[in-house]
């Protein structure tokens, strides 16, 4: 190919040149087989070839392009022996950013040993509502932590050269009518809630993005023009390309490549070469728009695949013990303590004899989903091995799986500490898949019927009571939560999960772990939710937002979480300088262990001549002290991030006015620090 050639450590300029050069020799067919999957049949999908390894899309050995080789995600690579994680729920519950960004690197790393070059993980979309089926596929209800999260899991996983994927663009958030469910929104909603997260990411450098199944103002996303090429690739200046999510992402021919989708996934169904020939022919696309399409995707693989990369992958990275370790301190960050009343947790050792343990989610492997994002592992430590082998032989521990109410009340009553797991399987909530015969979005959100007697029966002879909850989103608490002293919110917790959850019980972990999500008293105080209707309107509030302009007291707040020590917050202040409102403020650990804080700011428009939220989250920081010592935690937020979108001039626009900065252990009122700054 004289001069131009594909080689290692090729400048961008170099790239485009090639990239302009291939396409002017291409030919209508060599083209179209970049736009495609190179052709897994769907029913290789669900017949147990799914997620054995990575999927190859376009690529030509004639002009030297190597193919983007996929593989899923989030919660690690969906490949088997992968290193399994908490899911992105959970991770999203630590609120540690450097964290997600070194579970991305080993998800970098695990991608790249498999062969593959490209991850399809980065779930970003917002929990409008907890009911929906892939809840735990996120980070959380919040746009800011939402997008803080998607770009530390991209900056992890693309340092490997690995193309991250954002997904699934957008308002993708209803599992069961996923495929057909038109969202209406107005456009602020859309601007400032459902989409900044993206636009983070896509700031990041994330090289690819998913399309959404669903509609957004009555178009398909995957078709939609104004999603796609005005917003994306247009005012976001968007320079990789969109793939379409697998089953049917893609309608037909001539509305994909109009919306500006560049690739077709898995296969071939609407961008084969005859359609998009035919539509060319008829004058309904234009060849431009499939050189457009060419040149993003030979761009992107260029860019990282001949990139230098920084070690050798082998597969011995895969699911190693390094990796492991990661993965234990991620479930050990993210779990939640909602309630420790009469400080029943930790549970001390040496005070204890006989410990019983309950339910049946106490001995199943019990990772989360098993739609696209299941990582299969046979490794991952349930919570009765996890508590069995910390306590070794000086605790007799005793199991009672919950189905018989008379041996669940005698145990209950032998034990000095009873540990109640209870919650949700791959069954209640997950990816709805018809043929696996799995997910979909809960209907309910409290417990099962079974599980909540067996709280109430061990609760009633035992003050000691402690339970444990699995899932990957919102559980209601009425009908029990005052009957026991103890509940720890332990999530999908991954390979490690049951190490990490005895750790906590026992206190050689504090916990540490915030909502990410409010948890409502009474499901009704939620936004409208019917996974049976075609149409649905989202609206410009929902989780804390919604709570606040309610004016409703949640069960627990978003940003809640208790530890086994006590913070205090003082001495806030603010400070306007570069562009940049600097906020800080003392944090002191009061009580007598070491421990994790999140100290999160929120600002406040009480001031606003126009519709906004009570306050929004705009920066948190996480911070580990030592019994009686203060730091003084910095905070900045750029002035644009509290900027509103004006639909009438079409932009972002900065109120002049007075601002409320909070800043506290959490959402709730009371338990935030309050100033001003004046931005006139
Ligand atoms: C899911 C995507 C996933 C894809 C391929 C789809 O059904 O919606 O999230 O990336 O399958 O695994």
């Amino acid at each position: 190919m004289g001069i131009l050639e594909v080689k290692k450590g090729m400048s961008n300029r170099e790239i485009e040149d090639y990239a302009n050069y291939v396409i002017s020799q291409m030919s209508l067919e060599e083209k179209v087989k970049q736009m495609i999957g190179n052709g897994i049949n769907i029913k290789v999908l669900f017949d147990g070839g799914f997620g054995k390894r990575v999927y190859d899309a376009v690529g030509s050995e004639k002009y030297n392009i190597p193919s983007f080789k996929f593989t899923d995600g989030p919660r690690g690579v969906i490949i088997p022996g992968s290193t399994c994680f908490p899911v992105s729920m959970a991770r999203g519950a630590s609120w540690d950013i450097v964290l997600e960004e070194r579970i991305g690197d080993v998800i970098g790393k695990e991608v790249r040993a498999h062969g593959g070059n490209l991850f399809g993980g980065v779930c970003i979309n917002n929990l409008r509502h907890p009911s929906w089926g892939r809840a735990q596929e996120t980070y959380g209800e919040d746009t800011f932590l939402l997008g803080e999260f998607g770009a530390a899991l991209t900056r992890g996983v693309q340092k490997h050269n690995v193309m991250a994927t954002a997904k699934h663009f957008c308002a993708n958030s209803i599992e069961k009518s996923r495929f057909k469910v038109n969202v209406k929104m107005d456009e602020r909603t859309l601007r400032e809630v459902y989409l900044p997260h993206f636009k983070r990411c896509v700031d990041e450098g994330c090289a690819t993005i998913m399309s959404a199944y669903n509609k957004l103002r009555g178009k398909y996303c995957g078709h939609n023009d104004y999603l796609l090429r005005d917003i994306l690739k247009g005012e976001w200046n968007f320079k990789g390309f969109v793939h379409s999510d697998w089953m049917h992402g893609v309608k037909d021919t001539v509305g994909g490549i109009t919306g500006g989708l560049d690739v077709e996934m898995p296969r071939a169904k609407y961008y084969k070469y005859k359609k998009i020939g035919t539509a060319l022919q008829e004058g309904k696309i234009s060849e431009s728009m499939i050189d457009e399409t060419v040149k993003r995707v030979i761009r992107t693989i260029l860019r990282y695949t001949t990139k230098e990369d920084p070690q050798i992958y082998e597969v011995n990275l895969i699911g190693c013990k390094e990796h492991h370790k990661v993965a234990l301190e991620a479930a050990e960050k993210s779990m939640v303590l909602l309630k420790n009343e009469k400080e029943t947790l930790p549970l001390n050792k040496n005070k204890i004899t006989k410990l019983g343990i309950f339910g049946r989610l106490a001995r199943i492997r019990n990772t989360g989903d098993h739609g696209s994002s299941g990582v299969k592992t046979k490794k991952s430590i349930t919570p009765l091995k996890g508590i069995k082998k910390f306590l070794g032989d000086s605790i007799e521990v005793l199991y009672n799986d919950g189905r018989d109410k008379k041996s669940v009340k005698a145990l209950a009553k032998e034990v000095d500490a009873a540990i109640v797991i209870v919650g949700l399987t791959y069954k209640d909530e997950g990816e709805y898949i018809i043929e696996l015969r799995t997910g979909g979005d809960r209907e309910n959100l409290s417990l099962h019927n079974d599980h909540i007697e067996l709280i109430e029966l061990v609760a009633s002879e035992n003050q000691n009571c402690i339970v444990v909850l699995i899932g990957g989103s919102a559980i209601t608490m009425e009908e029990w939560k005052d009957q026991v002293p103890s509940i720890l919110m332990a999530w999908y917790s991954g390979v490690e999960g049951g190490k990490a959850l005895a750790k906590i019980i026992f206190g050689d972990v504090n916990p540490s772990g915030k909502l990410p999500f409010t948890i409502p008293k009474d499901p009704n105080d939620l936004p409208f939710f019917d996974t049976s209707v075609n149409e649905i309107e989202y609206g410009y509030y929902h989780g804390y937002t919604l709570f606040d302009k309610k004016g409703l007291e949640p069960a627990f707040p978003f940003g809640f979480g208790l530890s086994y020590t006590k913070f205090e917050f003082h001495n806030i202040s603010v400070n306007v300088k570069d562009e940049k409102v600097i906020a800080t403020v003392d944090v002191k650990n009061t009580g007598s262990v070491p421990g994790d804080e999140v100290v999160q700011l929120y600002i406040g428009f009480n001031d606003s001549e126009i519709e906004r939220p009570a306050k929004l989250l705009k920066g948190f920081s996480r911070v580990h002290l030592q019994p009686n010592e203060v730091k003084n935690v910095e905070i900045e937020v750029p002035i644009k991030n509290i900027a509103w979108y004006n639909p009438e001039s079409k932009s972002w626009e900065i109120e002049k006015m007075i601002y409320n900065l909070y800043i506290g252990p959490s959402s709730r009122e009371g338990d935030l620090l309050s100033t001003q700054f004046n931005l006139n």
